[in-house]
């Protein structure tokens, strides 16, 4: 075990990305230390209500082992999602207490949409209450029953509002996306070749536009390339197919270029994100990710035809289009935690930390989906467990024996999310892999709580011959990992 307090040390262990002898230097330039540590100090505490083996047995009994149904203080260290996670800065709280709440134009919004604008250079800014409104307002707008809209790899909630209105959803990974355990420094690619297949295939009228979702979350939390984007946004203007991004991690996606990508260390991560983001149409956007807030989400875009349609539909549902759902407060926030996010230190030690946590828990033999991605480790549970067949869940089992073990809460992204039952039969079809998603919530844990977690993890790795499966006891037809119910085939804890 590293000692308490040491620091995110770089230094103890190349990176994946070094040892594939690219561009991951230790960067900022004024931090000259090996010790990277936490750029903030600690004005606020929320205490964690401690719980025992014994407690968390009978949480998780109570809760029909389905983490998504414990509460929230019966957990020690959440990493359920890097979602609406965020700790907000001192200038964050005081701008709630500046904002203003007038229905129509508040200057919380003008202070927004100058934020917004001034980073991803979007002409028409709509704000929305989340990242799936973004996604509903956009696509019920552009997509009809013909249309198929591609992406790297779609979110759930992305590819749900394109099915919602009868297009398909087609995702176009890099093969090397789908291999954990392959390093590669931009895993979150979309296969150019394929868009182009697709395009030739379907026809470019069939396409309303094409999406890159920065960082990959869905296949690792992995990001894409400029080179990437540039090559993407070359094929789709060339049929005269708007691209959009799907920004919610677009900040950590930079500083990954920066690290990783020829030309671009000596380049901030501002003007990176401009760059990149010169390349698309619009964006959408959940503020709850790298926005540092902990509600709200915007869609913008160049067209001011399609702006106006989706601020009707916006009155329609989310509210008016200066406010969007939010709060003028809320306004404020996402305006300050936009700037915040760009800040070199914190996303060094954003990275760093995560990183931290994936190479530790490598070292002690857990497999993981490499390299560790920006916003979460990925336990490849299929290799972690290969005794346990997916019909029997493996990788709810290591969320369980987790859960037990350190009071630590992840997600199970396996056949328990996307595997099917077929309704005659009764059986399972699982999912390609079987992944355990550890996400880190920005600017919440110190090193020792990831010590902890490293330990946890470890442990329950070692007795990992003595972890049996589950059997699922109820399911819901849809989105059945919300509400499932389980029982352990061979009891847990061992
Ligand atoms: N796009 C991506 C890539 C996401 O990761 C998410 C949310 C959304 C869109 C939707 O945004 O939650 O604000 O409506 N991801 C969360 C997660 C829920 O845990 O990965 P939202």
């Amino acid at each position: 075990m590293q000692a308490r307090f040491s620091g995110w040390r770089e230094s103890q262990a190349p990176t994946p990305a070094r040892s594939f002898g690219l561009y991951e230097t230790p960067t900022p330039t004024r931090i000259t230390m090996k010790t990277i540590i936490e750029p903030f100090k600690i004005k606020v505490v929320e205490p964690i209500r401690m719980t025992n083996r014994e407690e968390r047995l009978g949480y998780l009994h109570a809760a029909n082992y389905n983490v998504f149904k414990l509460r929230g203080d019966d957990v020690l260290l959440d990493l359920l999602t890097d979602s609406g996670t965020a700790a907000m800065s001192s200038e964050q709280w005081a701008g709630v207490m500046r904002g203003d709440e007038a229905y129509a134009g508040s200057p919380s919004f003008y202070r927004f949409e100058a934020a917004v604008k001034a980073i991803f250079g979007f002409e028409h800014v709509i704000p929305t209450h989340q990242g799936r409104a973004a996604e509903r307002i956009l696509f019920s707008t552009v997509c009809t029953p013909e249309h198929v809209v591609p992406n790297n790899t779609h979110f759930d909630t992305t590819r749900a509002n394109i099915e919602a209105t009868g297009a398909r959803a087609v995702d176009l990974p890099v093969p090397e996306g789908l291999v954990p355990s392959s390093p590669g420094p931009f895993k979150g690619n979309m296969d150019v070749g394929k868009l182009e297949a697709l395009i030739s295939e379907v026809g470019a009228a069939a396409i309303p536009l094409c999406m890159l979702t920065v960082t990959n979350n869905t296949g690792g939390g992995q990001p894409v390339s400029m080179a990437n984007v540039r090559a993407v946004s070359g094929v789709c203007r060339s049929h005269g197919i708007p691209l959009y991004i799907d920004a919610c991690r677009f900040a950590e996606n930079a500083y990954f270029i920066k690290l990783r990508e020829e030309g671009y260390v000596g380049r901030s991560v501002r003007e990176i994100v401009k760059e990149l983001f010169s390349y698309a149409d619009g964006c959408t956007m959940s503020a709850k990710k790298d926005g540092l807030a902990n509600i709200g989400g915007f869609v913008a875009t160049n067209d001011e035809a399609l702006a106006r349609q989706e601020r009707d539909l916006l009155i329609l549902t989310e509210g008016f289009p200066t406010y969007g759902g939010l709060a003028g407060r809320d306004l404020e926030a996402i305006a300050i935690g936009l700037e915040e996010v760009l800040h070199e230190d914190y996303l060094q030690y954003r990275l760093a930390s995560v990183r931290y946590l994936g190479e530790h828990i490598a070292r002690g033999g857990v497999p993981i989906v490499q390299p560790p991605g920006g916003h979460a480790i990925y336990i490849d549970a299929a290799a972690f467990l290969p005794h346990i067949p997916a019909q029997e869940f493996p990788g709810q089992s290591v969320v369980a024996e987790l859960y037990v073990e350190g009071g630590i809460r992840g997600v199970e992204i396996g056949s328990v999310m996307f595997g099917r039952q077929d309704p005659e039969t009764g059986e399972e079809h699982p999912a390609a892999m079987e992944l355990v998603r550890l996400a880190m919530p920005r600017r919440v844990y110190t090193q020792s709580h990831v010590d902890f977690m490293v330990e946890a993890i470890v442990q329950v790795y070692e007795r990992r011959e003595r972890i049996g499966g589950f059997r699922l006891t109820y399911q819901a037809p849809t989105l059945r990992h919300f509400t499932a119910e389980f029982e352990p085939l061979y009891g847990i804890g061992s």
